[in-house]
């Protein structure tokens, strides 16, 4: 019988590739590129299973053109780029890679706090360019983040670990917001349920932690960044449309915020939107500017390359995988084969 075949957009640690090629003909792409739509179209024709990143635009087009395709399998926890109802609809199994990268995100948004707060890339560039000549009682100056307030919004798993690493860390005080309250987070991170308002009002760090959904693009908009104090940093690691770029270079130009520290963007890959206007993120010291690099933890990619991988496999061998994004396809498949 000829093996079931799978086609990967990117190079991935060899933890999920290894694992792939023991049962199926695997095809990893090697560009360092966001595959072409047209290029993903061809390469699905004959595929039985799609292996994708973050950035990859799984449509219903690509879906139609991949007519064998039963699993695709996101390198990522969020699915944003994925249309999950057209798999849906067409019974493809959609998978993810949660909990497995949750302290590297944590660790990272942390690592931009930090960055941020006590301006290092801005040091980092001062010392680079030889222009540390002495000791200056009033250079670099950042607040201290004892004792001060950071508000989390969003208080899933990546939420609830930044919340702990801050509060037992650091030594700050946790504000959250959510659509539910979670006993979790107030009870190992003394954090506080507020509403969106007062945290925005409240929190001298703010750091967002929720999936891209119709419901979060632009929660944070010019509205809610008028809300926060003059001396606040705003992080985000989670999707860049949840915060709006335009508003947000705004404020910072007129220093209506202290700082930010960005992973993510509203136009990713791309870091302005707009690259003619004079609303220039990489024009600012005040921010610090990560390639969506939170994750990358040779930990954390070693372990979403297995899980992504086994997403893949576990569909193909007609075993229900450990995170299915819609388990309605698989339950209707497993009443089918019944
Ligand atoms: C990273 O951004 C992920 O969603 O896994």
């Amino acid at each position: 019988m000829q093996k079931k075949r799978v086609f990967v957009t990117q190079s991935i640690p060899r933890e999920g590739v290894d694992l792939l090629r023991r049962s199926f003909a695997v095809q990893v792409r090697s560009k360092h590129t966001v595959i072409p739509a047209k290029e993903l179209r061809t390469a699905v024709k004959n595929a039985d299973a799609l292996l994708c990143t973050l950035e990859d635009p799984i449509d219903a087009s690509i879906m139609d053109a991949g007519t064998r395709l039963r699993v695709i399998s996101n390198f990522a926890v969020g699915v944003d780029n994925i249309d999950v109802a057209a798999a849906t609809e067409r019974g493809i199994v959609v998978t993810n890679t949660p909990g497995v990268l949750d302290e590297a995100v944590a660790e990272h948004t942390l690592a931009l706090l930090l960055a941020v707060a006590r301006r290092i890339v801005e040091a980092d560039k001062f010392t680079r360019a030889h222009k540390y000549k002495a000791w200056m009682p009033l250079g670099f100056l950042g607040p201290e983040l004892k004792g001060k307030t950071i508000g989390v919004i969003g208080a899933g798993r990546i939420g609830t670990t930044v919340a702990k690493a801050a509060h037992h860390g650091m030594g700050m005080n946790v504000l959250y917001t959510d659509i539910a309250k979670n006993t979790q987070i107030e009870k190992e991170a003394k954090a506080k349920y507020v509403s969106l308002k007062s945290l925005l009002q409240h929190a001298d760090v703010v750091t967002v932690h929720v999936p891209l959904l119709p419901s979060t693009r632009h929660l944070i908009g010019a509205p809610q960044l008028r809300l926060m104090k003059k001396t606040a940093i705003l992080i985000n690691t989670s999707r860049g449309p949840v915060v709006a770029e335009k508003p947000l270079v705004r404020a910072l130009q007129q220093r209506k915020l202290r700082g930010a520290g960005l992973d993510v963007y509203e136009c990713e890959p791309y870091v302005d939107c707009d690259p003619t206007d004079r609303l220039d993120l990489t024009k600012l010291d005040s921010v610090v500017l990560t390639p969506h690099i939170a994750s990358a933890t040779e930990e954390a990619r070693a372990a979403m390359s297995r899980l992504a991988a086994e997403g893949v496999r576990d569909t193909l061998l007609n075993k229900k995988p450990k995170n299915v994004v819609n388990p309605k396809v698989w339950s209707k498949r497993k009443n089918q084969n019944d």
